[in-house]
Formats: C-alpha cells, sequence, structure tokens
C-alpha cells in the first residue's frame, strides 16, 4: 500500500515535472533590436534584418509582403477549453514612404495559429489574409493594424489609422493615429512621417479589455489608451499561437521597419531599452502628410487658380488698356499709326515726371520710343468728336510728313477711346515763350538766334500758305507753338489743331481753315496773312488774363514808332549784340503785320523779302493819320469780346519783351 502510494507519489511528482516541462514554454521575450544571428526569429516573404539590426518587413517594391514571427509558440491559455491569458506587447516602428504624401500599404501586429502565412495577400490585406480568408471565424488570427491607406471595402476612416483586427480587415475598433498628453489633449502622429513610433497592446484575460496605445519615440506611455475596446478573444486565439509582425506594400510603396519587440503572457510587457535599440535615421522633419495632401489638393489648386484669375485679368486689363480702335480708314494710313503700348511705355505711363507742358488742346510728354530710342514729344489731345477725325488726321500727317526744316516733324498718331495723341520730334531746346519772357530768368535769346527764329517761322509759314501744292493755315501761331530744336532754329509745331478742336471762333478764319485747298481768293489772302494775322484766328479759347497789357504792347510799340525812335520798343534783354537796322525793320515789319486791315498786311512772300531785305518796307506814314486809331479800335474790339489774352502773337513777342 505504502508502495503504491510511494508510487502515485513518483508518478505525480513525474507529472508535474512534466507538467513543469509543458509551463516552461516561453512567456516572455525582449528584442532591442534584431542583430544577427537572428534568434528565434523567422523571417518570411521580402522581410529582412539591415546591417544594423533593424527589422525591415518591406522594401520599396510594389505588391510585396514580409512576415517575421518569434518561431516558438506562445501559450495563451492554460488548457484547449480555457479562457485566453492577458498578454502584453510592445513595439518600435517607422515607416519611410517612398513619397512623402502616398505610403502602402501598413504594418500589423498579428496574433497567428502558424508562424507563416504564406497564402496572406499583399496590398489591403497587410499579408493577414486574402480574399477568400477575410472574415473567415477560421483563421484565428488576431491583429493590430497600423494603416496608412484608406480602404472603403475595409471601412477604414483614413489613411492614417491604428485598429484592431479579428479575423477580419475590417477592424474592431480603430483611431487615427495620435496619443492623449498628460495634459489629457489628443496629439496626431503621423504614421508615414518616417519617424520612429512606439506601440503598446494589453490584452485583460479577465475584463478582456483590449488596449492600444500609441506614442512618439521616447515618449512615456500615455495612460489613456488610444484604441479599445471589449472582447473575449477566447473563441479567436487557440491555446499555443505565434506571434510577430506582417507588412505588405500595393501600388504605393514604404519600407517598413521594426526596431524593437517585446512580449509577455501573465503580465506586463518587458521595457525596451532605448539605448540599445539601433541606429536609425529618421527622415527629415516635414509637415504632417494630413496637412501635406490637404496642401496638394486645396491650398495648390486654390492658389495657382487665384493665380491663373489674377494672370487672365492682368493680361485683359493689359489688353484692354492698350487695346489699339483700329477703324476702316485707318488701315490704309496704318504707317502713320503708333501703337498706343509703344508711347505709353514711351512716356513711362505719361508720368507727370514726364509732362512737358500743358495747352488749350491737352498735354504735352517727353518719350524715348522704347524700339528706336527716338526722342519724341506725344501730344495728348481730348478729342470729343469722331466727326473729321479722317480728314484731320490725313491732313496733319500729310503737313506732318512735308518736312520742312522749320515745322516740327509729325511722326505718327495714336487714337485711343476719346483721345487723339499726336507724336512729334522732341525739341531739344522748347518752346519760344519761354526765351521770351525769361522763365527760367536766365533764359534768353541772342538776337542772332532771334532773327533765325523769326525767319523760320516765316519761311514756314511762307511754305504753307504758297509754296506747297495746298493752301494751309496754322490758325494757332504763338509762342509756345514755336519750337526750338538742337541748332535753335525755328520750327512751327501744333499745325491744325485749333480746328480740330473748335477753336478760331472768327468766322473768316473758321472758314479758311475749314478745309485747305479750296479757298476764296481773299479768304485766301486773309489766311495767307502774316503771323500776325494768325493772332486774330487763335485767341478764342485761351482763358488767361490780362488782355489790357496786350492793348498796351501794340500802343506801346506804336507810340515809339509814332514819335520816330521804334528802338525803344525793343526786349531790354536782348543785350548790346544785335544789328540796329534789322530790329528796326522787324519791329516796323511787326507793326505792318499788325495792321487792322488785313489787306494792308503783308503776304509772306513779302515777309520774307523784307527780312532777306531783298525789298524796302514800304513807306508806313501812310497810316500814321488813323492807322492807330484804326489798329486800336480792332484790339480794343476783340478785347471786350475776350478774344485774346495777354500772350502776345509770334512777331511781337519776338521783336519785344512782351510784358
Ligand atoms: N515737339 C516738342 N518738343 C519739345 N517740347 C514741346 C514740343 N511740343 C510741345 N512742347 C512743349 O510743351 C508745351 C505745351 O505744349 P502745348 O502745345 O500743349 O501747349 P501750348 O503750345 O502752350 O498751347 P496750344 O495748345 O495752343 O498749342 C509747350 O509749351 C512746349 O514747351
Ligand atoms: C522571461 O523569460 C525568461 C526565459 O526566456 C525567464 O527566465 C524569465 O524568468 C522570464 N521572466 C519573467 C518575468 O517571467
Ligand atoms: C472542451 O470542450 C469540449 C466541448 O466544448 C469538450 O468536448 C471537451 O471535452 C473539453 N475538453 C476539456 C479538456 O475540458
Ligand atoms: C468583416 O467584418 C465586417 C464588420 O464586422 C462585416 O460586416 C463583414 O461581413 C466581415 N467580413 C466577412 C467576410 O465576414
Ligand atoms: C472559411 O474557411 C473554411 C476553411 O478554410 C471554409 O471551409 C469555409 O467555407 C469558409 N467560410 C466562409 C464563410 O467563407
Ligand atoms: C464603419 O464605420 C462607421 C464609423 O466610422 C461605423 O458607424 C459603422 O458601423 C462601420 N461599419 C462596419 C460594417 O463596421
Ligand atoms: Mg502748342
Amino acid at each position: 500500500m505504502f508502495v503504491n502510494l510511494l508510487t502515485i507519489v513518483f508518478f505525480i511528482s513525474i507529472l508535474s515535472q512534466l507538467l513543469k516541462s509543458n509551463s516552461q514554454l516561453v512567456d516572455n521575450f525582449t528584442y532591442n533590436g534584431f542583430h544577427r544571428p537572428l534568434n528565434l526569429i523567422s523571417l518570411q516573404g521580402k522581410a529582412t534584418v539591415t546591417p544594423s539590426g533593424v527589422l525591415k518587413l518591406t522594401r520599396t517594391t510594389m505588391h510585396i509582403t514580409g512576415h517575421a514571427f518569434y518561431n516558438q509558440p506562445i501559450r495563451f491559455k492554460d488548457s484547449p477549453n480555457d479562457t485566453v491569458s492577458s498578454f502584453s506587447t510592445t513595439f518600435i516602428f517607422a515607416i519611410n514612404p517612398q513619397t512623402p504624401t502616398l505610403s502602402g500599404d501598413g504594418v500589423a501586429f498579428v496574433i497567428a495559429p502558424t508562424s507563416s502565412l504564406p497564402l496572406a495577400n499583399s496590398g489591403e490585406y497587410l499579408g493577414l489574409f486574402n480574399p477568400m480568408t477575410n472574415g473567415n471565424k477560421t483563421n484565428h488570427i488576431f491583429a493590430v493594424e497600423l494603416d496608412t491607406i484608406l480602404n472603403n471595402e475595409c471601412n477604414d476612416t483614413d489613411d492614417n489609422h491604428v485598429g484592431i483586427d479579428i479575423n477580419n480587415l475590417t477592424s474592431v475598433k480603430s483611431s487615427p493615429a495620435g496619443y492623449w498628453d498628460e495634459t489629457g489633449h489628443f496629439k496626431d502622429l503621423t504614421l508615414i512621417s518616417g519617424k520612429r513610433m512606439q506601440i503598446w497592446v494589453d490584452y485583460d484575460g479577465l475584463t478582456h479589455q483590449i488596449d492600444v496605445t500609441m506614442a512618439p519615440f521616447n515618449h512615456a506611455k500615455p495612460i489613456k489608451p488610444l484604441v479599445s475596446t471589449v472582447r473575449d478573444l477566447s473563441p479567436i486565439l487557440l491555446q499555443d499561437m505565434f506571434v510577430g509582425f506582417s507588412a505588405s506594400t500595393g501600388s504605393v510603396v514604404s519600407q517598413h521597419f521594426v526596431l524593437g519587440w517585446s512580449f509577455r503572457v501573465k503580465g506586463k510587457a518587458p521595457p525596451l531599452a532605448f539605448q540599445s535599440l539601433p541606429k536609425f535615421r529618421e527622415l527629415p522633419h516635414k509637415r504632417s502628410s494630413r496637412i501635406t495632401p490637404l496642401f496638394i489638393q486645396v491650398v495648390i489648386p486654390i492658389v495657382s487658380i487665384s493665380l491663373l484669375i489674377f494672370l487672365v485679368r492682368f493680361i485683359l486689363r493689359r489688353r484692354r488698356k492698350f487695346a489699339e480702335e483700329l477703324e476702316d480708314w485707318e488701315t490704309e494710313s496704318r504707317t502713320n499709326r503708333l501703337k498706343f503700348k509703344d508711347l505709353y511705355y514711351a512716356t513711362k505711363g505719361f508720368k507727370d515726371k514726364n509732362l512737358l507742358g500743358s495747352g488749350g488742346f491737352g498735354s504735352v510728354y517727353k518719350g524715348v520710343m522704347p524700339k528706336t530710342k527716338k526722342e519724341i514729344a506725344v501730344k495728348r489731345v481730348s478729342n470729343q468728336s469722331r466727326q473729321g477725325l479722317k480728314e484731320f488726321v490725313s491732313e496733319i500727317m500729310t503737313i506732318g510728313r512735308m518736312s520742312h526744316r522749320n515745322l516740327v516733324p509729325l511722326l505718327g498718331y495714336c487714337r485711343r477711346k476719346k483721345e487723339l495723341l499726336l507724336v512729334y520730334d522732341y525739341m531739344p531746346n522748347g518752346s519760344l515763350d519761354k526765351y521770351l519772357y525769361n522763365i527760367p530768368e536766365e533764359v534768353t535769346l541772342q538776337w542772332k538766334h532771334r532773327s533765325k527764329v523769326i525767319k523760320g517761322v516765316a519761311s514756314a509759314l511762307f511754305y504753307l500758305h504758297e509754296d506747297w501744292e495746298q493752301v494751309v493755315v496754322h490758325r494757332d501761331i504763338k509762342a509756345s507753338n514755336v519750337l526750338l530744336d538742337a541748332d535753335h532754329n525755328g520750327r512751327l509745331g501744333d499745325f491744325g489743331l485749333a480746328r480740330l478742336c473748335g477753336h478760331g471762333t472768327d468766322p473768316l478764319t473758321t472758314h479758311v481753315a475749314g478745309t485747305w485747298g479750296y479757298l476764296a481768293p481773299d479768304h485766301m489772302r486773309t489766311g495767307k496773312a502774316t503771323t500776325a494775322t494768325d493772332v486774330f484766328c487763335v485767341r478764342g479759347a485761351s482763358t488767361r488774363s490780362c488782355s489790357g497789357e496786350w492793348v498796351l504792347l501794340v500802343d506801346w510799340v506804336f507810340g515809339f514808332w509814332s514819335e520816330g525812335n521804334i528802338l525803344g520798343a525793343k526786349d531790354p534783354n536782348l543785350g548790346t549784340e544785335y544789328d540796329q537796322r534789322e530790329v528796326e525793320m522787324v519791329l516796323k515789319l511787326g507793326l505792318l503785320c499788325s495792321h487792322s486791315n488785313p489787306h494792308a498786311r503783308p503776304t509772306m512772300r513779302q515777309v520774307l523779302h523784307y527780312l532777306s531785305r531783298d525789298a524796302v518796307l514800304p513807306d508806313m506814314s501812310r497810316f500814321d493819320l488813323h492807322g492807330s486809331e484804326m489798329m486800336l479800335e480792332t484790339y480794343h474790339g476783340f478785347s471786350e469780346v475776350g478774344m485774346f489774352t495777354g500772350e502776345s502773337s509770334l512777331a511781337d513777342s519776338v521783336l519785344s519783351n512782351g510784358r
């Protein structure tokens, strides 16, 4: 009996020894890196370990899987019909995407009945299932997926989530990657940032609580888990299971790394020794990919669309700004037509800095032609009516092309909206008025220049009146319309403008000017009259004051003349270098030209003769008696109706100081 008892005790001890050896199955392990020779780890698929000891589950090849399993079974249940014991695992992983914004497909911690999953598919199946096995209870697979692709078939919430999978790719529970910090705030993490991160998976065998927690590398385990659910794993897990990792790539690829791993049944996973982990170069810090795709999908299109809109508007506005309005008749005279754009750039956008001066018809701007670098003066004439514009343009272009040395060359014109732009040669020495009125003060002209100017203007007028095939009346002769070129030649500008702008209210002039080319003989003579006669034609528009001075001037000159001392009327700024006889003659000629009776005025031909002293001035004592009265009457008459201003006529201005 005693022997029997002993035998039983012996057997029991043997049995317990046997049981003990059974329970001596591994219940914990720790990998601070996966250094060769690999201890108890089996690699399948494309999984490798790097020389530095990093487990590399996939490489940047499309549609591959990689597995790494601890090759010893883990006893999850003490007996086949028992419940699953508590278990705990932690690992450090990193995902290096091929492109910073897209990555596939993910990596999972897996508990499987075998230490290999050869039939599992790549891509969205994460190397865990295939279309046949997905969702089948016979899988006995528990996984924690780190999913970086949004698969609607798997009810994924986004392309950056952590989920608990049971036999099925559709997670039982999932959450966007991140963690709850000490202050209770949720912090996003980006799985494919290339940064190292840590995961903890804890199962409580009594309460069936499954907690998945996540944190950045070297960060304490957050108290609040990221994903938790209550699920009894007893029907899922068999008594002995294998634990490991699975990863896959799809059409988009990434490298999935595991740097360290520990596991334990019935207890907390041993902590990892961070300082012992293999070296790993994290990707340089980038904007989190949750922002980057947003950036690509939203910000860039918005920015480029608004840029495009801006550009189109800019181009349209520019187009409109520089649009050329061509009318039929202009296609023929196109050679004279200049582009507004060129003029705009030439004058730097009609800047005030380039303004040469403003007159009754508009403003004159200095410019430099962009291509030829030629200096130009652009006159902007606001022109309300289009009527007669064609005739006007062709007229002034004809004159402008006459290239008389005493005419300001007209290079071309441009028409825009209600504006007419006339482009002249730039006259470097400006207009005569500033010399005569001494603005600025030191500026004056010597007699020999004045004489040259008088002769020049006279010859220009003669040319317009008689020498050309058609008769042209200038109608706006005044000091500011006589410009001095580089050699101080007087050149006549602004021909024809008075008519376009409705100036010249004198009916006679209006008529005469109306159409040159077919003038009645008497009108022609008037038209052909002297520079001084043009004074009558012009004055209308000007609104400047001191009309009294004008009367004074003529009166004044006339006074000197009747005293027999006409030289007394000369401009005091003239200095001493002048030909006394010539000055006297010119002053007298001025008076003659200012005669109130147009028939008494000499023609330009005669004027030229007088000036070149081919002819002698007629005896002027004839109008001695009533001439002065006549003249004064005339001038007074005009002054009463406000027909002229304090500006003197050209001849008078040249002859005297004008004020
Ligand atoms: N081709 C040119 N080269 C240089 N300066 C010029 C030229 N044309 C005009 N100017 C300058 O521009 C100023 C303004 O000229 P504008 O013709 O507009 O006025 P105005 O001659 O005083 O009066 P009006 O409108 O009766 O001709 C002139 O005083 C002159 O100094
Ligand atoms: C961990 O496993 C080893 C054998 O692999 C064993 O010696 C050790 O006691 C285990 N530690 C714990 C805390 O279970
Ligand atoms: C386990 O349970 C099954 C049925 O649920 C039963 O047939 C079997 O005997 C049980 N085994 C043990 C060891 O309890
Ligand atoms: C996977 O799980 C989801 C959600 O629980 C379920 O709708 C689906 O039918 C399952 N798949 C299979 C193949 O059973
Ligand atoms: C699950 O898999 C088993 C074996 O692999 C098979 O016999 C069964 O038909 C599958 N069930 C479903 C629902 O696909
Ligand atoms: C899919 O996810 C939504 C929430 O994201 C959930 O309400 C729904 O039940 C899920 N469907 C399945 C089949 O799991
Ligand atoms: Mg002018």
